[in-house]
């Protein structure tokens, strides 16, 4: 579309501009009945020809909603209309930097400073749906209509940022989440109710102003892994990125009590995690599985080497720590029988398999890892097309922790076009119980949620 050689424009990186509803989508196989309800997606997806140097992070949310019910489909896509959207539609052009190159770029003086994309993560919370980006509030949107309400601040009690990777406590449905900034004390931990209520503000000093993706939490600890992402705010108005990989300060991992606030680190070689898959508590130890990175490259065309699955296993007893490389089969994207966060988990769900001869051409498969077999199951609709995120929706709420549906949004270099495809779990090669066709492309996104009718 814009005449650009950044391969974040290009492809089915480039956004797709129109928002629209569609309805009784072309289906192959049979939608399962019991799911009712709604698979959103949610990823960058400019207005605007970026005015510098575009990377993934920067579009504006755009919000793909799957709508199944009674067995049928329909689908709904609109942007996320933000305070710093609605300027640069009134202005009719980009008025922001991003983050290679200079975030605070000056803008006119009727226009926000920043602008919250909220194009990482979109969850249901508190009968609402949140869309989230990190270095901001979550905005709300009307779950039927996907409409932008305004931003969601927990009755005023959050003022600064709240991460895309929120967790539930699955005994109480508590929102557990944190917010990072690149000033002290740099994160901060917050707790609330199922309602959206706050109920706990605590500020913790990690040290480093770090980019903090995601945490992994259990019944006792909240876990922080400290990775050298640096946020170099003083590069912002030189036009340099603000993000600095900085292996010297290595990584430590914080594990904080929940109820104490207590705070025990563990010191260790430099690499990154954007995300993880979870974390339980074993024999006076934590065991966190997650997706590593060697390093981080922000500025490149990928972020490095493909992340490998990893578990790090931190002894709260001696405070040593132990890890260890899963398997060799490259994993992103992870997700988890959420019924099972914070407590031992057998499964994992992943967008990987990429081809590390040819990593332009991105995931080819969703995985299902099997920790207590010890090996994996690879799903990849006979080739050439590429998954996102896998989201697994149980049957039943008692229904064991594998036995449900795997949604994940796959797009077809070939035919340049998107399908919503439902895996029965417990059949993870097998074919696929349903192929939904999107009315069109679904560009690469990051998260997604199943939000139950
Ligand atoms: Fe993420």
């Amino acid at each position: 579309m814009w005449n650009t050689d950044n391969p974040f424009l290009n492809g089915n990186y480039a956004p797709w501009r129109e928002e629209g509803d569609a309805y009784d989508l072309e289906v192959e196989g049979e939608i399962p009945r019991e799911l009712t309800g709604a698979l959103y997606r949610i990823g960058p997806n400019p207005q605007f020809k970026p005015a510098g140097r575009y990377h993934w992070f920067d579009g504006d949310g755009m919000v793909h909603g799957f709508l199944l019910r009674d067995g049928r489909a329909a689908y709904r896509n609109r942007y996320v209309k933000s305070d710093g959207l609605k300027a640069e539609m009134k202005y009719g052009r980009a008025l922001y930097g991003g983050l290679l190159d200079g975030m605070m770029r000056e803008v006119p003086a009727d226009v926000p400073p920043m602008k919250n994309q909220a194009n990482t993560n979109i969850v249901g919370y508190a009968n609402k749906l949140l869309a989230l980006m990190e270095g901001g509030l979550p905005t709300e949107l009307k779950p039927e209509t996907l409409e932008t309400v305004g931003m969601f601040n927990f009755g005023g009690k959050v003022n600064g940022p709240v991460t895309a990777h929120p967790k539930y406590d699955p005994k109480n449905g508590d929102l557990l989440f944190f917010g990072y900034s690149p000033f002290p004390p740099y994160t901060t931990w917050y707790r609330a109710d199922k309602s959206g209520n706050l109920l706990e503000t605590r500020a913790i000093d990690t040290g480093l102003p770090v980019m903090m993706h995601d945490f992994v939490t259990t019944d006792n600890y909240a876990i922080f892994f400290v990775c050298p992402s640096v946020f170099r705010i003083e590069n912002a108005s030189k036009g340099l990125p603000v993000m600095v990989w900085e292996p010297q300060h290595g990584t430590k991992i914080g594990a904080m009590h929940r109820k104490s606030g207590e705070i025990k680190w563990f010191h260790t070689d430099a690499f990154y995690v954007f995300h993880f898959l979870n974390a339980y508590e074993e024999n006076g130890s934590l065991v966190i599985d997650g997706c590593r990175l060697a390093s981080l490259n922000m500025g490149g065309n990928s972020f490095g080497d493909p992340a490998m699955p990893w578990q790090w296993t931190l002894d709260l007893k001696d405070g040593s720590m132990r890890d260890r490389q899963i398997d060799d089969t490259s994993s992103e994207f992870p997700r988890l029988d959420e019924r099972r966060a914070g407590l031992k988990h057998r499964y994992g769900y992943f967008a990987g398999g990429t081809d590390k001869k040819d990593r332009a051409l991105g995931f080819t498969s969703v995985i299902k890892r099997d920790y207590q077999a010890g090996k994996h199951e690879l799903q990849t609709l006979g080739g050439n097309k590429t998954p996102g995120e896998p989201v697994f929706v149980p049957r039943s709420a008692s229904s064991a922790e594998d036995d449900g549906w795997v949604l994940s949004v796959w797009y077809d270099r070939a035919e340049n076009s998107s399908e919503m495809v439902i895996q029965n779990a417990q059949d993870f090669a097998g074919p696929p119980v349903a192929r939904v066709k999107a009315p069109h492309r679904v560009p690469f996104g990051f998260h997604g949620n199943w939000v139950p009718a």
